[in-house]
């Protein structure tokens, strides 16, 4: 800037004034610095007649700083234009967060010109201003502009000039680096909005919303609409007759029939004829032909319920009619053809059974098309609280429906429920009767769950000092010295002379050390 009388020096600011308008007015417009530094740098060229403007930008990982727009360079130059940090003048720009003049160009060994662009020009003539671009205190690049030399200008007016407009430059990456947080964020809640909308399909009656639960809603989804054989596999409760239901339900099938086979409940004679039927007269007492639950089933599913515990001989029958799809009733000799999807289940391991040769391997490998492992409920995070609301509001009848309180919430949580969702549903119709009042309280619950429980906590403690110690011997410490003070609290129903007793330190001690728990209210 030409600083050569009050007149010109107004018209100076004027002029400087209305390209940091102009330039903020572009850094505005658009989100994408690209998109944006080019008209800034042409400003920059038609209001100040700063020439070769150029925006660099470190790239962090790399410690490479890297050209990211320049005025008045080509392609190929601004490829040239990569520095190491602190190598020439814009790297130690970069790597000292200060400004830097060159007045000569052609005077400073440091200026290495890597673009190409000066060569042929008289270097003599040309100065070569640099700034930061700060984040914070962060530099993240920097802002240089090449202007011809000239005895009149001052450069600490164009240095003063070009930090502004690198302030600029870095209020804009800091709203794209929101906006790019921003997206990410929506990114994220769009991924979870849809696994939200998988649940959506989500079987009539089986209550939950755990994450291991999700691999049996979508594969009892998939699996539906076909007429794939499924095993159910899983611990006696975890539902496997519900998941059946589901299959059945939401196949093409649901309007015919699902017949439920429970294998262990029958000796050996009678679930033969109970599968396949018999012919009057087939054994005593066969006084009259009788259809099986094979047939009954026609058109739609047979559920063989622990089909783990069936003999070898009926193995082989029923071997038999999933690979010919045909058998005979007991006593008959014509062979019936039944059009059946069949489904089973079982608690054991069948496949190590099979291996173990106490399974037929061939009927394993029938019934196990598709296998859906439904997981214990002591694996699905946040379904007990679920099924606790679910069952208590599903026992209508006994009047005014009980809420359980959090004490005996935190205790249903914690026990393992070896007898899974069935033992739970027992475990609630029995507190629903022994609770008195409106709430099912600690107290209702069976002695052996608030032990269980009990036992947890103390396993959990044991497994917090493990995993803290390694640490750090304090907090571990401290860990264990407030679970045991809440324990001790629990048993004394909150007495402290009788927890300070059980603890074996005075009451004042025990009063200093829950202060220091904020076990105090
Ligand atoms: N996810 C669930 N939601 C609601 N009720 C369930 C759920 N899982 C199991 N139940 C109920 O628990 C009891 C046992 O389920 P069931 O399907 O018979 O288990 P399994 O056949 O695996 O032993 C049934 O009363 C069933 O309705
Ligand atoms: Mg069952």
């Amino acid at each position: 800037m030409k600083r050569s009388s009050g007149k010109t020096a107004v018209r100076g600011e004027v002029r400087e004034l209305s390209m940091l308008f102009e330039i903020s007015e572009i850094l505005r417009q658009s989100m994408d610095l690209h998109e944006v530094v080019g008209p800034v740098l042409e400003a920059m060229a038609k209001h100040m007649g700063m020439v070769r403007g150029t925006i660099t930008l470190l790239n962090r990982q790399t410690g490479e700083i890297l050209i990211e727009a320049a005025h008045g360079l080509s392609p190929s130059q601004r490829e040239r234009g990569r520095y190491q940090l602190g190598e020439g003048v814009t790297g130690r720009v970069v790597a000292t967060g200060r400004p830097a003049v060159v007045p000569r160009i052609s005077e400073e060994p440091l200026f290495l010109d890597r673009t190409g662009a000066r060569k042929g020009l008289s270097r003599d003539d040309i100065s070569f201003i640099c700034v930061p671009i700060k984040l914070g205190n962060k530099v993240i690049g920097a802002l240089s502009a090449d202007r011809l030399f000239s005895e009149e200008v001052s450069f600490e007016e164009d240095v003063r000039l070009l930090s502004i407009i690198a302030s600029l430059i870095a209020q804009s990456v800091r709203l794209r680096q929101s906006a790019e947080e921003e997206r990410q964020r929506l990114i994220e809640e769009n991924i979870r909005l849809q696994e939200e909308l998988r649940e959506r399909f989500h079987p009539a009656n089986i209550i939950g919303t755990a994450k291991v639960m999700q691999g049996v809603y979508d594969l009892i989804a998939q699996v539906a609409k076909s007429d794939a054989t499924v095993l159910i596999e899983g611990e006696s409760g975890t539902g496997k007759e519900l998941v059946a239901h589901a299959i059945h339900y939401h196949s093409l099938r649901a309007t015919k029939p699902f017949v439920r086979v429970h294998c262990a409940a029958l000796p050996d004679t009678v679930i033969e004829s109970e599968l396949f039927g018999h012919e009057k007269g087939a054994f005593t007492g066969a006084i009259a032909q009788r259809k099986g639950r094979f047939e009954l089933a026609q058109g739609g599913s047979i559920f063989l319920d622990e089909v783990g515990d069936l003999s070898a001989s009926t193995q082989i029958k029923l071997l038999r009619v999933l690979q010919e799809r045909e058998f005979e009733r007991v006593g008959g000799r014509t062979p019936i053809t039944v059009d059946v999807r069949v489904l089973s289940a079982t608690n054991k391991d069948l496949r190590g059974l099979a291996e173990a040769g106490e399974f037929r391997e061939d009927l394993f490998f029938r019934l196990n098309v598709v296998t859906l492992e439904i997981p214990p409920l002591r694996e699905r995070e946040g379904d007990v609280e679920l099924l606790v609301r679910y069952f208590l509001s599903s026992f209508g009848g006994q009047g005014k429906r009980k809420t359980v309180t959090d004490r005996a919430m935190a205790v249903l949580k914690a026990y393992p429920w070896p007898g899974n969702v069935r033992e739970l549903k027992h475990c609630l119709e029995n507190a629903v009767i022994m609770s008195e009042g409106e709430e099912i309280d600690e107290g209702d619950l069976p002695r052996a769950f608030r032990e269980a429980c009990q036992e947890r906590e103390k396993e959990r403690s044991l497994a917090a000092m493990q995993e803290a110690d390694e640490m750090d011997l304090d907090g571990a410490l401290d860990e264990v010295e407030r679970r045991m003070i809440v324990r001790a609290l629990e048993r004394t129903k909150g007495i402290q002379v009788d927890a300070a007793h059980l603890l074996k330190v005075t009451p004042r001690s025990l009063r200093y050390r829950m202060r220091k728990h904020g076990l105090q209210g």
